[in-house]
């Protein structure tokens, strides 16, 4: 293993969810280079009933099923044993938890490695959250089935961030959320000429400065128009001349509003929160 791998395990009670994604593509050849560890753990395999049991009826009444806390406790036992040099990060998949972003992305890649703990059901016995899991994440305000997509997205998006996973690491720099904190500038690649559109010129002037500080500028008007909340908060590092031109484009937003606009509607959702 490199000094670089990154250990990622994952508990679920559906591993046959996994393969595609994880050993597809970029994942998958970070797996084949060492430099990523992913293991997929059937929670089912640490029961010790015949039938294989791995949930039961709530405790007080009411709908659905819920994760017992033996199998996912000797599961976690049995992760901890096979990694004993190396302090892994124990995650349970919830709704209820830290909404996953590319700074929770960033934070968890310098992690030596993760435990991913996907309920099902109603979710997982209340005690095994509270005696055995460091974090609880959550892929958004909304409620799947289960935690294996947001295991599978978790994986990839940290994965990714892994030095010698993506091959150009300035590609992981300038996207989006990247070090500059906007969104990322519009792509284009060949034909010239696709149904009659053309490209943007600067794309084919070959002066690389210039397409840099063009690509800048898109990115910046595309963060203005779809996330100003991202804009607000990358202000300071804006230089004056880019705060000038989003106060521009802010001003013009306001003059043209009512013009432009017979509904009263802002393109942005409302510039005035723009310091
Ligand atoms: C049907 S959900 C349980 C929802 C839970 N009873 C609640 O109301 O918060 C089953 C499992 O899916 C996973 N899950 C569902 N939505 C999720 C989300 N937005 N983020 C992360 N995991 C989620 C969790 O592991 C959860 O235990």
């Amino acid at each position: 293993m490199t000094r670089t791998s990154m250990i990622i395990e994952i508990l679920t009670l559906f591993p046959e969810m996994f393969p595609g994604v994880l050993e597809s593509s970029i994942i998958g050849r970070a797996q084949t280079s060492e430099l990523l560890h992913i293991r997929v753990r059937n929670i089912r395999d640490y029961t010790t009933d015949k039938h294989h049991v791995a949930d039961d009826a709530p405790y007080g009444g009411g709908p659905g099923m819920v994760m017992k806390p033996e199998p996912l406790a000797a599961a976690l036992d049995a992760v901890a044993l096979d990694h004993p040099q190396t302090a892994l990060t124990r995650v349970y998949l919830t709704p209820e938890g830290e909404v996953w972003n590319q700074t929770l992305a960033e934070e968890f890649a310098r992690l030596p490695g993760i435990v991913l703990v996907c309920g099902h059901y109603e979710g997982i016995d209340e005690r095994i959250r509270t005696t055995c899991i460091d974090r609880e994440v959550s892929a958004g305000d909304y409620v799947l089935t289960g935690g294996e997509l947001p295991a599978m997205m978790i994986a990839d998006s940290v994965a990714r961030l892994i030095p010698g996973v993506v091959g150009n690491e300035q590609s992981i720099v300038q996207e989006s959320f990247g070090h500059h904190g906007l969104l990322d500038h519009p792509h284009y690649t060949r034909p010239e000429k696709f149904r009659g559109m053309g490209l943007p010129e600067m794309l084919l002037s070959g002066h690389h400065k210039n397409i840099d500080a063009w690509r800048r500028e898109q990115s910046l008007r595309r963060t203005f128009e779809r996330r100003p909340d991202l804009v607000i908060a990358a202000w300071e590092t804006l230089s004056r001349k880019e705060q000038a031109l989003v106060q521009s484009w802010r001003d013009s937003e306001e003059e043209g509003s009512e013009d432009t606009c017979p509904t009263g509607q802002k393109k942005v959702s409302d510039p005035d929160t723009l310091t």
